[in-house]
């Protein structure tokens, strides 16, 4: 039989700006997405799954569930509402104090991102976000008030969620608009920079601040396989894989990799690389690496093939896989896969802190929700991390995606839900709020009181 480690952490993640609400209240400052989807009429952050009002509740649920490990980011802009301000605003520490001395009452350790596509919007319109240097001494102001505020608290940071998506949408990566810029891809990469800088500057505050507490990278794990077995498509696979590991590279062993150093080159890329830079990625790499995880994808060296979707990133389509509503790709073995690449190339703890699957539920009139194609994605994902920890990689934990039904990142409805707490709102805002429980939620608490045995 597998097994996991004892120390082995189960739970879930979330991110402030999709289930928080209150957007308005106690000093909160704005954010770019608030703008956008306000002008496009689309879901606003409020209500969301009004965490804000209801952690206490919300907590209780996941104690209920036997949570070892709770991730939450903390909106930048509760603590400097426009990002640049000298002093923090009290009421935005006091209420993550507040979430945090609520979950190690219950034993629950909190798992902390400092930037979960949470760029103040202050940030935005005075320096176009992270394009702009000035940003990194900002954040490094943020992450040492909260580090300071809550010594002893939180064991677990991390810096920034799914880094690479800074390259991908630098809008929601790095508060930048684009159409501002005279090369945004070049201007992307120079973006990159400045966050690898913040993040290992980050590292050196905690190590300086709360010598217990670790900090970790966060990469959007996208596993690129060739669409063939024609050398030609496993290269483009091989480079397309290499160029997402690009950011684990940097954070894990400190230094910018060949293979990035000649991609700047071909396109002419040049990026303002201060003294001391590279000294400081070199001295300041990550304890652990932690990564979401939803699908793998498919490189092809032609045009040819069907396209889907998928999470940041379309991909070809995989005879072999089946899909979720929305065209991701699922596959459970992939995470067996990554686990053991991330390990052979770094020998760093891992920690798997988003993996689940978005789907529409549907409440019976008696109330009940079957969510039985959730329980079978997580099943079969978590038996495939168990396969990946008896091939001998040292995995930290496993946290599902969205354990409260909360707003979705790439398409803003409420009714893509990953929770094992539905929450009564749909993709207009209207709805009680109230929580119920799914089927999964008596399933997850007996994987996590049987410390995964029990699938
Ligand atoms: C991850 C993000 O990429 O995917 C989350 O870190 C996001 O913020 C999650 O919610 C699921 O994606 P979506 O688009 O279904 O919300």
């Amino acid at each position: 039989m597998l097994e996991l480690p004892k120390t082995f952490v189960l739970g879930a993640a979330t991110a402030a700006y999709q289930v928080e609400g209150s957007s308005k209240v106690d000093g909160k400052g704005r954010v770019l997405w608030d703008e956008f989807l306000e002008k496009q009429g689309r879901f606003s952050p409020d209500p969301a799954s009004d965490f804000y009002n209801r952690y206490e509740e919300d907590i209780k649920l996941l104690a209920e569930m036997g949570f070892k490990a709770f991730r939450l980011s903390i909106h930048w802009s509760r603590i400097f509402p426009k990002g640049y301000e000298a002093e923090p605003n009290e009421a935005g520490l006091a209420f993550y104090e507040k979430v945090f001395k609520t979950l190690k009452s219950y034993n629950i350790e909190p798992v902390v991102t400092l930037s979960h596509y949470e760029t103040p919007y202050g940030l935005t319109e005075r320096y176009n976000g992270w394009v702009d240097r000035a940003v990194v001494g900002h954040f490094e102001h943020y992450a040492k008030t909260v580090f300071n505020r809550y010594k002893g608290l939180v064991k677990y940071w991390m810096t920034f969620n799914e880094i690479n998506i800074i390259n991908i949408s630098p809008f929601t990566g790095g508060g930048i608009i684009s159409d501002k810029l005279e090369n945004p891809t070049e201007a992307s990469y120079q973006a990159l920079h400045h966050q690898l800088i913040a993040s290992s500057l980050a590292t050196k505050a905690l190590r300086e601040i709360d010598a217990d507490a670790q900090i970790g990278c966060m990469l959007a794990r996208m596993k690129h396989y060739p669409y063939t077995c024609n050398p030609e498509d496993v290269l483009k696979a091989m480079q397309e894989d290499q160029m997402n590991l690009l950011y684990t590279d940097v954070h894990a062993l400190g230094e910018y990799p060949n293979y990035y150093k000649q991609f700047l080159k071909e396109n002419d890329f040049s990026l303002n690389i201060e003294d001391g830079d590279l000294e400081t990625l070199k001295a300041y790499t990550v304890d652990y690496i932690s990564f979401s995880y939803y699908m793998s994808l498919l490189s092809a060296n032609s045009e040819e093939g069907e396209v889907t979707e998928g999470n940041l990133m379309n991909s070809l389509k995989n005879p072999y896989l089946e899909a979720s509503d929305w065209g991701w790709q699922i596959d459970p073995i992939g995470l067996r896969i990554v686990l053991n690449e991330f390990w052979d190339r770094y020998h760093k703890p891992l920690f798997i802190v988003e993996n689940g699957l978005g789907a529409k539920d549907v409440v019976d009139e008696d109330g009940s929700i079957h969510d039985t194609y959730r329980i079978d994605y997580l099943q079969k994902h978590i038996q495939e991390m168990k396969k990946a920890v008896q091939d001998g990689v040292d995995l930290i934990g496993y946290l599902a995606w969205g354990p409260i039904d909360l707003v979705s990142m790439s398409t803003s409805e409420m009714s893509k839900r990953y929770g094992f707490i539905y929450v009564d709102k749909d993709d207009d805002g209207n709805g009680t709020g109230n929580r119920s429980k799914k089927d999964s939620f008596e399933w997850y608490k007996e994987v996590i009181s049987t410390n995964g045995a029990q699938l």
